[in-house]
């Protein structure tokens, strides 16, 4: 929630640009601490949000890195996360990448194929040390998420599947500088419901079990991320509910004394805790519609137009500044606009029949809960400028 304090920083500054609550953060990151047992390792993924500042206040309240690119590990190793609590993990990892976290001998490579398997152990080879792996199990779990960011479904790429199991084992058998000590899941992002979580813990179990029963007692079982965050309400919950999501694992999971939990989260960590603000360039009235043009677009959040995500959208300077002035006096009206971008796609469009109180060139307007996957997801399309970010 935005107060006045807000609104002159807001003012201060040129627009667009990505805003970070870290009192949110902090608030956050100690629920996450709070309520995870002792037995759970928890690896921000930074594919949701790499700026550095964020990531060393994250590094500094003890979490590990969940990477998907060489960079993405460089990074985390830059900003001070232990090597001991990086994995990295991504179907389609390159030489140099894996070369580059053999060097500094991460926790862990979530291994999604055969191919790759022999590519790390022969990499470790040339490098005469040992690759920790944990192989990346499609589970075959509906996530019930957006079919974008569906990623446990046989039909996805990501994973090696049941059917593959005793061809792995085999060639693991051959490969002398693997070291095998784990499983690795992900199922998919924005989950809503803890249901999918449950349902993934039954799939863990089953295949645990069969792994332990082959002669394999795997020390570390990662379950990803995923856990999803109010984008209808995000001040209603700004700190997502960790507890009832941790208690889904700590009921459900049925492992072994000396097995470790790790989660890779991502959204539930960073996407309250972010805006992106912007100004209104122009009112535009249509025969049906009114449009309000921002300068803020695809550019600087993509994810409505990709996934046709819904983003709260609020117009800052007339909550803050017209309205209190004027309830009291008579019933505020409120009209509907299309929020749209400077961007040359008809998908540049932040929210339709959005209502706001009467919007005019000039005021700030707040794209919330964009923490997450909004400015490590921007581009400079058109030839945009590098959007800048702020906190406080
Ligand atoms: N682990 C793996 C292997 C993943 O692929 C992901 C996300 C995560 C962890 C973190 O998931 P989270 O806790 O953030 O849900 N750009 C999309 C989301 C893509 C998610 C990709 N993988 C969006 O804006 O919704």
């Amino acid at each position: 929630m935005f107060t006045l304090k807000h609104l002159d920083l807001f003012d201060s500054l040129e627009t667009p640009f990505y805003f970070y609550d870290l009192e949110i953060l902090n608030k956050t990151l100690e629920a996450v601490k709070k309520s995870a047992p002792k037995r759970y390792h928890v690896h921000y993924a930074l594919k949701a949000n790499a700026h550095p500042d964020l990531l060393k206040i994250i590094k500094n309240h003890g979490f590990g890195a969940d990477c998907v690119s060489g960079n993405e590990v460089k990074r985390a190793v830059e900003c001070g996360f232990d090597k001991e609590m990086i994995v990295f993990a991504g179907v389609g990892k390159s030489d140099k990448e894996i070369n580059y976290a053999l060097d500094h001998n991460i926790f862990c490579f979530n291994v999604e194929s055969i191919p790759e398997l022999k590519v790390i152990d022969e990499l470790a080879r040339n490098k005469n040390v040992k690759a920790n792996i944990a192989l990346r199990i499609n589970p075959n779990v509906d996530a019930y998420t957006h079919k974008y960011i569906t990623t446990g479904l046989e039909e996805n790429k990501f994973g090696i599947n049941p059917y593959e199991f005793d061809t792995v084992l085999e060639e693991i058998k051959k490969l002398p500088n693997l070291n095998f000590n784990g499983l690795h899941f992900h199922i998919g992002s924005q989950i809503g419901d803890l249901k999918p979580f449950k349902n993934l813990c039954s799939r863990v179990n089953e295949i645990n079990k069969w792994f332990i029963q082959k002669g394999y007692l795997l020390p570390n079982i990662n379950v990803g991320g995923g856990l999803g965050i109010n984008y209808k309400e995000p001040d209603k919950e700004a700190v997502v509910d960790f507890e009832s999501y941790f208690k889904v694992f700590s009921t459900s999971l049925e492992l072994m004394p000396q097995q470790q939990v790790h989660f890779e989260l991502g959204r539930a960590f960073i996407g309250q805790c972010g805006s992106l603000i912007s100004r209104v360039l122009y009112i535009k009235n249509g025969i049906n519609t009114n449009f309000a043009i921002l300068d803020a677009g695809m550019t600087e959040l993509i994810r409505p137009a990709l996934y046709q995500a819904y983003h709260k959208i609020e117009n800052v300077t007339s909550i803050l500044k017209i309205i209190p002035i004027v309830i009291g006096t008579k019933n505020q009206q409120l009209i509907k606009y299309d929020i749209v971008g400077p961007i040359c796609e008809s998908s540049d469009c932040f929210g339709k029949a959005v209502e706001l109180p009467e919007t005019k060139r000039g005021d700030i307007i707040a794209i919330r809960s964009a923490g997450a996957y909004g400015e490590v997801m921007s581009s400079q399309y058109n030839l945009r400028e590098k959007i800048n970010s702020y906190f406080l």
